[in-house]
């Protein structure tokens, strides 16, 4: 299985740094495709453990090639501390690559997204405040900075100035900010070029020449299914295709070269940001599953938004994903419920719904139809095989596997590293 892509099936921090745990040695090359420094992913090895949030999470692993694609946006600033923050507790980071086409994340950017959450007030997105968005944004009308305009002083000079030229006017005229001076821009990210130079890379050449001499191939997807800019909850989503499609847009490898998409997905639901949530839980239940699942964002140390599993979204993010398995993650969360609620399908406007709705005035106003699966109180973390499960977590993951449309491969059954039952294998 050379390639195989890693995402999240609902609203990203699903638990992705498990199935990296559980891929382990046995991966070549890891790659990031979409997204940047809003990501967030813990990954603990041995007694030690990281938080990454633009890093790949292979770059933890001796044998294994580091690989930052041309569909990230990429803060420099963010790049280079992480990689210094890990050096010094003694990680090799020299095998990284880092695509010459990913688009850069600049002060401006960061700028641009703090005073338009503030500018739309209650209507807001509830963004990490990184600069994505802003990022994205320049990329598609034309005006963005790339990592290869680091080595041409002159064009980057035009670039930002450019960037600039409207942003200025936003900034002074409506926001009401002082404009920002772009010689101290093109100063600022002059200054990063010869420290990533070393990882500056043909990365489309390299990766598919990797898959077809065999080599394992990770795609590791950064925020989730729904918050896809195509197929999520627009406009509460982040600014780039999170699904698998993006994996080969994000690292130029086709989708023919594609063996295997993995969706990592939780045994309830969490959401940070704004934005519709259908079983999100606003009682003591709610409140279990953030203290009990650890339910704090990485990045932005926020509260996640809690509910039941929702089987709905499961459903579409196989079909919009392609999903060959799934990897269930924190099942020994849900220990010791008497039942467990799962929705199945949606009330929307008096009438059955079975499949997300396009509409998200629909979505909106969906009400979750639940079922009650019989809970267990048995400890299940040292569970190393699906027999070794009681009975009703059994039937637990059997019901969400029926109702989700693809097989469940792997489940998570408790925090450390080897807390794991592997199905079918992934590589
Ligand atoms: P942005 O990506 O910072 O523009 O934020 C857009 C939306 O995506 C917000 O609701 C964020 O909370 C959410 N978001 C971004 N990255 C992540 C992530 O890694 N996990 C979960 N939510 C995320």
């Amino acid at each position: 299985m050379p390639a195989l892509v890693l995402l999240g099936a609902q609203w990203g921090d699903e638990g992705k740094g498990k199935a990296t745990d559980l891929l382990g040695g046995s991966v070549d090359y890891v790659v990031r495709y979409q997204g940047g420094n809003n990501a967030g992913h813990t990954v603990v090895v041995g007694d030690q453990k990281y938080a990454l949030h633009l890093l790949p999470s292979g770059i933890l692993s001796p044998g294994c090639v580091p690989v930052i694609g041309n569909g990230v946006v990429v803060d420099p600033a963010v790049l280079l501390s992480e990689l210094s923050g890990l050096n010094e507790r003694g990680i090799d980071t020299s095998k990284l690559l880092l695509s010459g086409n990913a688009h850069l994340i600049t002060p401006y950017h960061t700028t641009m997204d703090k005073v338009t959450e503030r500018f739309l007030g209650s209507r807001k997105i509830g963004t990490t405040g990184r600069g994505i968005g802003p990022a994205y944004a320049d990329k598609i009308n034309r005006v963005g900075i790339r990592v290869q305009d680091l080595y041409d002083e002159s064009i980057l000079t035009q670039k930002v100035e450019a960037a600039l030229d409207f942003k200025n006017q936003l900034l002074a005229k409506l926001y009401n900010r002082r404009a920002i001076e772009a010689g101290r821009i093109v100063e600022e990210l002059l200054g990063y070029a010869e420290q990533l130079k070393p990882f500056v890379a043909d990365t489309t050449l390299v990766l598919n020449r990797a898959v077809d001499d065999g080599k394992v191939v990770l795609f590791e997807g950064g925020q989730g299914t729904l918050l896809d800019i195509d197929h999520g909850t627009y406009p509460f989503v982040t600014s780039s295709n999170a699904t698998a499609g993006g994996a080969c847009t994000g690292a130029g490898v086709g989708p023919t070269k594609i063996d295997r998409v993995i969706g990592i997905l939780k045994a309830y639901t969490t959401r940070v940001g704004s934005g519709p949530f259908p079983t999100e839980l606003f009682d003591d239940d709610g409140e279990a599953l953030r203290r009990i699942g650890g339910e704090r964002g990485v990045t932005t140390g926020r509260d996640r938004r809690c509910g039941w599993f929702d089987a709905v979204i499961a459903r579409y993010a196989t079909r919009v994903n392609g999903l060959t398995d799934f990897f269930l993650t924190k099942l020994d969360v849900l220990t010791g419920w008497e039942r467990v609620p799962v929705c199945v399908a949606y009330e929307i406007d008096g009438k059955r719904v079975e499949e997300l709705p396009y509409s998200q005035t629909d979505f909106h106003h969906a009400k979750p139809i639940y079922e009650f699966l019989p809970g267990w109180s048995e400890d299940i973390t040292k569970a190393k095989t699906f027999a070794d499960l009681p009975k009703n977590a059994q039937g637990y993951v059997k019901a969400l596997e029926d109702m989700s449309g693809a097989p469940i491969s792997a489940i998570g059954v408790g925090p450390g590293r080897t807390e794991t039952i592997e199905i079918n294998s992934f590589v």
